[in-house]
């Protein structure tokens, strides 16, 4: 019998090269860990039973390496997928820490900044098409300002579009069949960020030429930072078929990036979250059939025991989410709360088949016989549910 909460590759748990391979440098200290190699990398998430990899441009072969040195690097990546059948389900790019990016990439003001970013891509969209890559995701870290009057925003999301929309361009024009997840954030390395939601994002894709090959990779702490709901924040990008890809991490409320491990922030949303994810689809199953990505930083306290710790970490408590989920939902009690809290109720649509605005004047029982105060007092047993989910959670149930 196999062990519900020994992570295996058809879990789809994928991990940034940058996320175990952070060497915790901040802006008060320097590194407190050596460089990790990729290669190392990949055999050790291999080990801990990962699916796959995904990676900045730059975290493979460093910037400026030139094409012989690219190829050496990429040539001892592509062994070690080959040798642990590991995945590159994602691929992204570093527009953010070479200084040329300091007052953005797509958006910054600098023209030439700009067609030198979109070329950065494109090579790299060469790249993750050949490791057979199914999304690109872009997270505008530098796209923003300090300054209100230092740029023109309409002009910056004019750019912005204007990039998406020539690479979807490319991505179609290659045959590539990619498709672009957009991550929001609010503020953090800018003061502010552009598309610094998920709700914001969804806005900017309706605009763009190839709006149906661009949707969302939204993230855990990102959501959070702006003391926004994460699971909702899910809900709606599925409610809009545009959930492309996920960044999971851990978060305590609005304050700087923490990139906890997953669960190690909010608790009680992460569980919310994997329900969603893994019960909120059709028939009770999964809502999404996509990687599992974790987007987090080993704390900068620990060695690089902690790093494989940390790492092991978050696919098992996603594991254990998963099955506290689980345990939730076959609960008779819960499925009991659950129809007296009348949730599956608003699944009915508010007019009946076939009934029009003309019905629903004519129906007395929705207006004139209503009682309001009736409705008013009635208690709706949100509580019983929270405390359910929380006993599932500690593992009272
Ligand atoms: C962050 C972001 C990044 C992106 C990554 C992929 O806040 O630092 O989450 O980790 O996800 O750069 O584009
Ligand atoms: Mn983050
Ligand atoms: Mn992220």
């Amino acid at each position: 019998m196999t062990n519900a909460l020994e992570p295996r590759p058809e879990h789809k748990f994928t991990f940034g090269l940058w996320t175990v391979g952070w060497q915790a440098r901040d802006p008060f200290g320097d590194a407190t860990r050596p460089p990790l190699d990729p290669v190392e990398t990949v055999h050790r998430l291999a080990g801990l039973g990962a699916h796959g990899v995904t990676f900045h441009d730059d975290d493979i072969a460093p910037f400026g390496s030139d094409g012989t040195e690219r190829e050496q690097h990429l040539k001892r990546f592509r062994e070690a997928l080959d040798a642990t059948g590991m995945v590159v389900p994602m691929v992204t790019t570093n527009l953010f820490t070479h200084p040329m990016f300091k007052e953005g990439a797509f958006t910054a003001n600098d023209r030439d900044v700009r067609r030198f970013a979109v070329r950065k891509v494109m090579r790299n969209l060469d790249l993750a098409a050949e490791l057979g890559a199914q999304t690109y995701v872009f997270w505008g870290g530098r796209e923003g300002s300090e300054v209100d009057v230092a740029k023109d925003a309409r002009a910056a999301l004019d750019r912005y579009r204007e990039a998406i929309d020539l690479l979807a361009a490319y991505v179609l024009d290659r045959g590539y069949g990619i498709r672009f997840a957009l991550e929001p954030k609010p503020n953090e390395p800018r003061g502010d960020i552009f598309l610094p939601t998920v709700g914001h994002a969804l806005a900017f894709i309706s605009t763009l030429d190839h709006h149906e090959m661009v949707g969302l990779n939204p993230e855990v702490g990102h959501e959070q930072m702006s003391n926004l709901n994460m699971t909702h924040a899910v809900s709606q990008a599925l409610w809009q078929g545009k959930l492309f890809h996920i960044d999971l991490n851990g978060q305590h409320g609005p304050k700087f990036d923490q990139d906890l491990v997953f669960g190690h922030g909010d608790l009680l949303s992460a569980f919310s979250l994997v329900d969603l994810l893994e019960h909120g689809g059709p028939g009770g199953g999964p809502a999404y059939d996509g990687p599992r990505h974790f987007d987090y930083k080993p704390l900068r306290t620990e060695a690089i025991d902690g790093v494989w710790e940390s790492a092991a970490a978050n696919m098992r408590t996603y594991l254990l989410l998963k099955e506290r989920s689980a345990a939730f939902r076959a609960d008779p009690e819960v499925q009991e709360a659950l129809a007296a809290a009348r949730v599956p109720d608003l699944a009915v649509p508010t007019l009946a088949d076939g009934e029009s605005f003309e019905d629903l004047l004519a129906d007395d029982d929705a207006f004139d016989a209503f009682d309001p105060d009736a409705a008013g007092e009635r208690s709706h047993g949100a509580v019983r549910l929270d405390q359910l989910a929380v006993e599932h959670l500690l593992g009272a149930r």
